[in-house]
């Protein structure tokens, strides 16, 4: 019998749908037939966006299959694993796509961040070292500090945290600011509801992350970092944690770095799950063991961080394309996405898509290929009513809008943000005014209370909306939900409050006529829930 390797993807969403009890389940009849010798089952990280069930795939075959019972893995290892033939009824995507097929090409993806995510074990350092890892940190090491960041500038690499800020010239104001001590720090709150792609990154690819960072405080002169990630993401964490001591056991963190003369300290902060929290000052703020409220800016973490010395601020994906970038090169990275937004950009598909999960595209894909072409379309066959783009904080599009390219323009060209990189789909049967309240709520909850115009903003947001969805709005409810967000939006200490406005603004604008037609209802008049005079809770029917 030829040599066999299983990869069984055990990121979180498979890990919910069974992964670890089917990944145990064929280890024992692995072990029931004594072919521990030719065959080996290695976990591996998220392969993609197939919510239905598990995907396992078998090498050198490249075969994938998806599994959603023991039964299904009984059957790959009686036909494929035993006999050698395709187990067909459970080929991914019904065997259209077959064998010979690399991630890239079954999921149509341009795979740059998740380049090794569903392809290596994540556990084994030196799987990340056969396919080049850690050699962008040693190409590093022997250019000049300013040369790295010249590089990351001229890559146009901006930050995948949301806000798009030029990664370089944050490096480069950092390694500017004259301190003692500096710092990198790692935002891995990952707080936008529907947001889940910086989890399944590091937990498929950590040591792509702890690459990235260390040649961050090689280039802006920081020996010291953290990686601040949220307490409830248990396996990101214990993968992580690994992972660096892996990587000081191989001397790519510690001491004299690749007998560099650098060194480089790293690691793991937990945050307690506040979504202000991942707002940089506030995630230093807590960093530091005070409550996560936001600081005044300015000035800038890059001269004013942690502990009040010059620090570098970047998300998990951020720092994942820095390897990509120093060891192919800027033109390289610029070849993927658009001039203003180079390289891709990866993005958590949810709600009522068919096939839920992560994938990465270049910049600049539209919403409409993030929706039918990677996402299936619209589950259950109902129609699509609108998507909320770039999470909680992000923006309401009808269908109308489905044709734009998704990168950091767009927000300003067309009033579609990319935000984080949520995409979340809803269909026909939910209410504009439901949603809006809903994400008003989890605003009104989520403000740490500094300042008035979030705190009480959100509060009279909720209360205006809870009175609308119940058949008692008036009139100039929609006015006053308009002013509220306009000063939420302009007055607001931090950008939580400040972002008020691009949810509730987009969905007043796009379903207005939904809104009006609640006030004085009996019963939601789109007609497809029940809570109007009788409970607020969307029940459908
Ligand atoms: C309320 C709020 C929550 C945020 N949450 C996150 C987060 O979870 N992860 C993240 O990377 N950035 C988050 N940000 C953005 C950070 O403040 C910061 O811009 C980012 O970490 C910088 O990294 P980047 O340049 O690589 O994007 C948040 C911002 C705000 C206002
Ligand atoms: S806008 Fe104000 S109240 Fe809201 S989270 Fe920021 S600092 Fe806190």
């Amino acid at each position: 019998m030829k040599p066999i390797t299983v990869l069984v993807s055990v990121d979180s969403n498979s890990v919910l749908l069974g992964a670890r009890h089917f990944l145990n389940y064929l280890r024992d009849l692995v072990y029931d037939h004594n072919l521990g010798d030719v065959v080996e089952i290695l976990e591996t990280g998220s392969m993609g966006v197939y919510p239905e069930g598990v995907i396992v795939s078998i090498l050198p075959d490249n075969v994938f299959y998806l599994v959603k019972t023991e039964e299904d893995v009984r059957t790959i290892f009686e036909e494929h694993i035993l006999k050698g033939r395709r187990a067909s009824r459970l080929l991914l995507d019904e065997g259209k796509v077959k064998s010979s097929v690399e991630i890239e090409r079954l999921t149509q993806e341009t795979r740059v961040v998740l380049k090794n995510v569903g392809e290596i074990d994540p556990t084994d350092i030196e799987e990340y070292i056969a396919r080049d890892g850690y050699f962008a940190l040693a190409k590093a090491l022997q250019m000049r500090p300013e040369e790295v960041i010249e590089e990351v500038k001229k890559s146009g690499l901006r930050g995948r945290g949301g806000a798009g800020f030029p990664t370089g010239l944050k490096w480069e104001f950092t390694a500017k600011a004259k301190s003692d001590q500096k710092y990198v720090l790692c935002n891995a709150d990952e707080g936008e509801p529907g947001t889940f792609k910086d989890r399944l990154i590091m937990e498929g690819d950590p040591h792509s992350l702890i690459e990235g960072m260390v040649i961050a405080g090689y280039a802006v002169g920081a020996t010291k970092g953290y990686i601040y990630i949220r307490g409830e993401y248990y396996g990101s964490i214990e993968i992580l944690k690994k992972a660096i001591e892996q990587a000081y056991e191989y001397g790519f963190l510690g001491e004299n770095i690749l007998g560099s003369g650098f060194s480089f300290d790293l690691k793991v902060r937990l945050g307690a799950g506040a979504y202000v929290a991942g707002e940089e000052t506030a995630l230093i703020e807590s960093i530091e063991g005070k409550p996560a409220k936001p600081r005044l800016k300015p000035p800038y973490p890059p001269t004013y961080g942690l502990f009040g010395k010059p620090t570098v601020v970047n998300n998990v994906e951020t720092f994942v394309n820095v390897p990509r970038i120093i060891l192919n090169g800027a033109d390289w990275f610029r070849s993927f996405g658009t001039p203003s937004s180079p390289g891709t950009k990866v993005f958590s598909l949810v709600g009522n898509v068919v096939r839920k999960g992560i994938v990465e595209v270049p910049m600049g894909t539209t919403v409409r290929d993030l929706v039918f072409r990677f996402g299936g379309g619209v589950e259950k066959g109902r129609q699509l009513k609108m998507v909320q783009t770039g999470g909680s904080a992000g923006t309401f599009i009808g269908p109308d809008k489905l044709d734009v390219p998704l990168d950091f323009d767009s927000y300003g060209k067309y009033g579609v943000s990319i935000g984080s990189g949520v995409i979340l789909v809803i269909d026909d049967i939910h209410c504009a005014v439901d949603l809006a309240l809903t994400v008003m709520q989890f605003f009104e909850h989520e403000s740490c209370g500094k300042c008035t115009p979030c705190r009480e903003g959100t509060r009279m947001a909720v209360d205006i909306l809870t009175r609308i969805s119940r058949g008692q709005g008036r009139e100039e409810d929609l006015e006053l939900l308009r002013e509220i967000a306009k000063n939420a939006g302009e007055a607001s200490f931090c950008g939580m409050g400040q972002s008020v406005p691009v949810p509730l603004l987009s969905i007043l604008d796009n379903f207005e006529e939904e809104f009006r037609a609640h006030i004085g209802a009996e019963r939601c008049p789109v007609g497809v829930c029940e809570f109007v005079r009788t409970s607020k809770k969307l029940k459908v029917k």
